[in-house]
């Protein structure tokens, strides 16, 4: 039976026989001997296997190079090498696919932007194989984060009509075969379809009947913003409570940050310490930090009168009622507060129609959740649950209510304050793993000018 290599570097007693197969890494030839170093993507550190000419298969040796895939039999014994505690002392090694020469990762030291045109082989790099381990690691911890708390996970539509954010930058899916002249009714869902930019108004209505639930699924986003932050396709983790307010939600933001943090500390320890030492020499200490300090917490208000206070000539403006924009935002973490920062009660006009509206008549019940390095992490509100108020919103942001009828229907229906938030899960592994381009932290990114594989 075949084992993990994972396993087999982590036993507690030398084997008689063991079966590894993998992917190798590097052969070393040497008089008496040839050393493999094979690696099958379970955990980031490579088995050595040695071989000599009493090892069945040894005459074809030769093909045994780099990219080559292979199984491996022999006992598993201390190895006198440092730095790992077990090697194979191969009985029989047997090829299952030679690599061509020209296999792109021979050498190391490639560039991430290299890396990016190979991303069918990258995962077989070091740094890509810790990076989607931990990955998985997380979208396990999402979901245990949230069931242990009794959200109901509801998985929310791809395709939809109505555009949640209100800003127009959806992917419009069609049947139609580029009839200029052909009719919105003539398509295949008889109204204009789009991919979604959020579940969030789906997570609502199951929010008003099951009180706590979450999705956390793929968003699109045709947004032009060729940044290390954007993707036009993404994953979102959007968390919804009934019977919960501004506070609630930014309670929830927080712990949930503090949960992922501490949660990639405890069972991501290996490869966490890659990151740190080949990535970005801060993350554990940042980790750490998320997981011990409590968040600051800033009215929009008060953060835009720190920025312009700041004494720093920034790109974009800054003035009460323009957006905060990512300079803004990692001054204000990075420098100003030195920890995250959940800035809330922005000004309505720059925040989309569903958000409560405070007494002021000014300023929403919205939240952003700040970190060093990244800049906004989490978005979020409590909605406007009142149902005239919610349509003078609609009218406000020049959206038409008769779009949004079944979402004005809960406001009719029992209504009750309720509130929740979108996390970027890319953003959320950037900052986990110090990873500075969102490119790197997806297995095959969408941007702008770019959807191969
Ligand atoms: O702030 P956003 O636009 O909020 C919403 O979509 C709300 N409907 C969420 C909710 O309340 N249920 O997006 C939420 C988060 C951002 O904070 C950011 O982390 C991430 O989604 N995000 C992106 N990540 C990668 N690429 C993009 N183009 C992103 N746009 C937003
Ligand atoms: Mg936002």
């Amino acid at each position: 039976m075949r084992t993990l290599i994972k396993h087999a570097l982590a036993a507690a007693a030398p084997a008689e026989s063991a079966t590894v197969m993998g992917w190798i890494r590097t052969r070393r030839d040497s008089k008496d001997f040839s050393f493999l170093a094979l690696n099958d993507g379970s955990c980031a550190a490579n088995l050595q296997v040695v071989v000599d000419s009493n090892t069945s298969g040894f005459d074809e040796l030769a093909r045994f190079t780099t990219g080559a895939s292979a199984t491996v039999e022999g006992p598993l014994v201390a190895s006198p090498a440092a730095g790992q505690k077990w090697e194979i002392h191969a009985r029989r090694i047997e090829l299952i696919g030679g690599s061509d020469p020209a296999y792109p990762l021979q050498k190391k030291g490639h560039t991430l932007e290299f890396l990016r045109t190979i991303a069918h082989l990258r995962p077989r790099s070091n740094l890509f194989g810790a990076v989607f381990r931990t990955r998985s690691a997380l979208a396990f911890a999402v979901h245990r984060f949230f069931q242990e708390r009794d959200f109901v996970c509801v998985h929310t539509p791809i395709i939809t009509a109505s555009d949640c954010e209100g800003a127009g930058e959806m992917f419009r899916v069609t049947s139609l075969k580029g009839d200029p002249d052909a009719k919105p009714e003539a398509d295949f869902f008889a109204k204009p379809a789009y991919l979604t930019v959020s579940g969030q108004l789906e997570a609502e209505t199951f929010a008003c009947a099951l009180s706590n639930v979450y999705t956390f699924g793929p968003t699109f986003r045709a947004e032009n913003s060729n940044t290390a932050r954007h993707a036009a396709e993404f994953w979102m983790i959007e968390p919804e409570m009934a019977f919960c307010d501004l506070q609630g939600d930014m309670d929830l933001g927080e712990a949930f940050l503090k949960a992922m943090a501490a949660y990639t500390l405890e069972h991501c320890a290996e490869d966490l310490a890659f990151f740190n030492r080949f990535v970005d020499p801060g993350t554990i200490d940042r980790l750490k930090f998320v997981v011990e300090r409590p968040f600051l917490r800033l009215p929009y208000t008060e953060a835009v009168e720190i920025l312009k206070s700041a004494g720093r000539t920034f790109e974009f403006p800054v003035a009460y009622g323009l957006n905060l924009q990512s300079e803004h935002e990692r001054f204000l973490t990075e420098d100003h507060c030195k920890c995250p920062v959940t800035v809330f009660d922005y000004p309505r006009e720059i925040k989309p129609f569903y958000m409560r509206l405070n007494d002021d008549e000014k300023t929403v019940r919205a939240m952003d959740v700040l970190v060093p390095g990244i800049g906004e992490v989490i978005g979020g509100s409590q909605r406007e649950e009142r149902l005239e108020a919610l349509e003078a919103s609609l009218r406000y942001h020049q959206l038409d209510p008769k779009d949004y009828w079944w979402y004005l229907d809960l406001r009719r229906f029992g209504t009750v304050p309720h509130a929740g938030f979108g996390l970027g899960f890319e953003r959320l592994l950037m900052f986990l793993t110090g990873v500075s381009n969102i490119r790197d932290v997806i297995p095959f990114a969408r941007t702008p000018g770019n959807a191969e594989f």
